[in-house]
């Protein structure tokens, strides 16, 4: 990707420390681990070599093909379990007006944490607790495939935005930006953001909880706490909060 390195100066003016790492195992297991980062500290790295996914799965991105980029945020307000569904949401939101304010081609987001281009796989994000009760927010983004593509469903941002136009620090700085303002707004203003970048929402989709159970039906909105609203086909109207969900295209 474009001449990317030399500089990190814009994020740098944004957040409150930044750590770029030659390789990591996980820019989020960094800052779960250095509680002395406090409150919009960011970790990058272009060298990510064990990034964590949701539901304890791996994110894989070789060297050089991806940035994985974390952040210290604050807690929500409020009871902390309760509020939590809506940080991954507001993240997703923040870094699809990001990729879009440098895309031509826009990219969206699928409930609950993956940014989509064409409906497949742009970048996924990881939300986690800190023993501080900060909120660690994770993002992972596919730049550039050098040889064949991880998965046949991933996509990288080189595939829909001329590569020589882009500037990370550029990219990263006004993400970390939106995710400082976004983060703490009121929940009302969240899920406006939120329903704004959701391309699930009106979609036939597939959902899988974690028992492994699927069923198919409608997305129709998100609730107050980030849940999904679902009319099932038999007619019921499902919140769901933790599965995962496809969408469909029959
Ligand atoms: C998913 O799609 O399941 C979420 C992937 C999240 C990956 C990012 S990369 C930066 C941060 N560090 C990690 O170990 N994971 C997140």
């Amino acid at each position: 990707m474009s001449k990317v390195l030399d500089s990190w100066s814009r994020t740098r003016e944004v957040c409150s420390a930044l750590v770029v790492l030659n390789e990591v195992d996980s820019t989020n297991s960094y800052l779960m681990d250095n509680t002395k980062l406090s409150e919009y500290s960011v970790a990058i790295s272009l060298n990510q070599t064990g990034g964590r996914g949701r539901w304890g799965r791996e994110w894989v991105s070789r060297a050089g093909e991806g940035i994985a980029v974390s952040m210290v945020a604050p807690a929500p307000p409020g009871n902390l379990l309760e509020n939590l569904t809506l940080v991954p949401l507001v993240v997703g939101a923040s870094v699809v007006a990001a990729i879009n304010s440098i895309s031509a081609k826009p990219v969206a987001m699928k409930w609950p944490n993956d940014i989509l281009f064409d409906d497949m796989k742009l970048g996924g994000i990881l939300c986690e607790v800190r023993r501080d009760s900060k909120i660690v927010v994770g993002i992972g983004l596919n730049l550039e495939f050098q040889g064949a593509r991880p998965s046949e469903r991933a996509v990288s941002l080189s595939d829909f935005v001329p590569v020589d136009t882009v500037s990370l620090d550029d990219l990263i700085s006004e993400t970390v930006r939106l995710l400082m303002g976004n983060l703490t707004v009121p929940a009302t203003k969240q899920r406006g953001l939120i329903a704004a970048a959701l391309e699930t929402i009106g979609k036939r989709v597939r959902v899988r909880g974690k028992d492994g159970v699927e069923w198919t039906g409608v997305a129709m909105g998100i609730d107050e706490s980030g849940a999904l609203r679902i009319r099932s086909d038999d007619g019921k109207e499902i919140n769901v909060l933790s599965s995962e969900v496809d969408h469909l295209y029959q």
